[in-house]
């Protein structure tokens, strides 16, 4: 048996997102696309801008804080969450803690989302090619102490997702690498993590066949190719959503937050030597080779490396040595990490932290 969660509606294409926000009364969006976004709207609606404090890309909780007392002051029928990963996610934690207030972010760090069912409709509109926020039921948030909190559960499901190609066409050449790769991340994750669904696998499948033709291409600037990396973006949510994720998520969180590094570039220079970690313990590996036109598993290392050269990804040995120093303590939390438990390859944190030794020094 499996189940498909997906948000309430999906809608891909040109001007889906003229006509899918006709009902909305409030956006929240991020100061640097404001202006464009306002522009596309054909009536008045009520603004929040997000500024998030992060340099990462992931909203700290006073920043979720922030929103969620903005939104009370509002209190919207039907809100609009428009933009990267930070704004879609802090949008749907906010509404968590407007509508559970008993329970703040640091309890459902230990006891998860409340189920909660909100009175305000949220519509994910998704501006990067790569979070996949806007279909899945998880969001993002760093605590003070600079650790990355990844929270699953059906409130963070937004009730429309709009994937509208003309949003990602004007996307910086940074943000379509690291976005883009979180993309192919995610969809090579949901592949292989110990979760069979069927529709979730296939939707995951396709997403790598997308990505591998299209990625170089929609960072240099190519306009179908940004809209394929679109596509590529929503499927390998669809199947992240419902088979989950692994090992590289588990420890970008990790280390991302500490040493202020994007959420997919940090993926992207830990990906080849998770599939070569990972390769061991599951076959789909040359599945994900087939797609992209190779044979083994060590070509698709080969191939994630050279996308990363082309891509501007720099190698995990950039991190330098106090990564390396930190290597025991990230290894010590990522064994607990709930992420590990759909990972393919079982390890104890003595063992990841082997790998992870292994692999700054071959990268060196
Ligand atoms: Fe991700």
């Amino acid at each position: 048996m499996f189940r498909l969660y997906t948000p309430g509606r999906i809608l891909f294409g040109h001007g889906t997102f003229e006509k899918a926000l006709g009902d909305c009364d409030l956006i929240v969006v991020s100061p640097s696309i404001k202006t464009k976004i306002l522009q596309r709207m054909k009536k008045e609606v009520e603004i929040i801008e997000f500024k998030r404090s992060s340099k990462t890309g992931e909203p700290l909780e006073r920043d979720v804080h922030n929103l969620k007392d903005s939104l009370e002051e509002t209190k919207p029928k039907v809100v609009a969450a428009v933009g990267g990963g930070s704004v879609i996610d802090a949008t749907k934690l906010a509404l968590v803690l407007m509508y559970n207030r008993n329970i703040d972010l640091k309890n459902m760090y230990i006891k998860g989302v409340p189920n909660t069912k909100r009175k305000t409709s949220l519509i994910g509109v998704e501006t990067t090619a790569g979070t996949g926020t806007g279909i899945s039921a998880a969001a993002v948030v760093i605590d003070e102490n600079s650790v990355k909190h990844g929270l699953v559960g059906e409130a963070l499901i937004c009730d429309r997702a709009i994937y509208d190609p003309s949003l990602v066409i004007s996307m910086s050449r940074e943000t379509a690498a690291y976005s883009g790769m979180d993309a192919l991340t995610h969809a090579i994750e949901a592949y292989t993590s110990t979760i069979e669904n069927m529709p979730a696998d296939t939707m995951a499948l396709k997403a790598v066949e997308l990505a591998g033709k299209n990625i170089v291409k929609a960072v240099n600037g190519d306009e179908k190719s940004r809209e394929m990396m679109h596509y590529a973006n929503m499927m390998a949510a669809i199947g992240f959503a419902n088979s989950r994720l692994g090992i590289c998520h588990a420890l970008s969180h990790k280390i991302g937050g500490r040493f202020n590094i994007p959420h997919g570039k940090i993926n992207a220079m830990l990906l080849p030597h998770i599939i070569s970690f990972n390769s061991t313990a599951t076959n789909r590996y040359n599945d994900i080779a087939r797609v992209l036109g190779l044979k083994t598993p060590q070509d698709v290392v080969e191939w994630v490396k050279k996308i990363n050269k082309e891509t501007g990804i720099p190698s995990l040995a950039t991190l330098g040595e106090k990564f390396y120093e930190m290597i025991p303590q990230i290894a010590r939390e990522t064994e607990n990490d709930g992420l590990m438990k759909t990972n393919p390859r079982k390890a104890k944190a003595e063992e990841i932290e082997k790998f992870l030794k292994e692999s700054f020094e071959k990268d060196a």
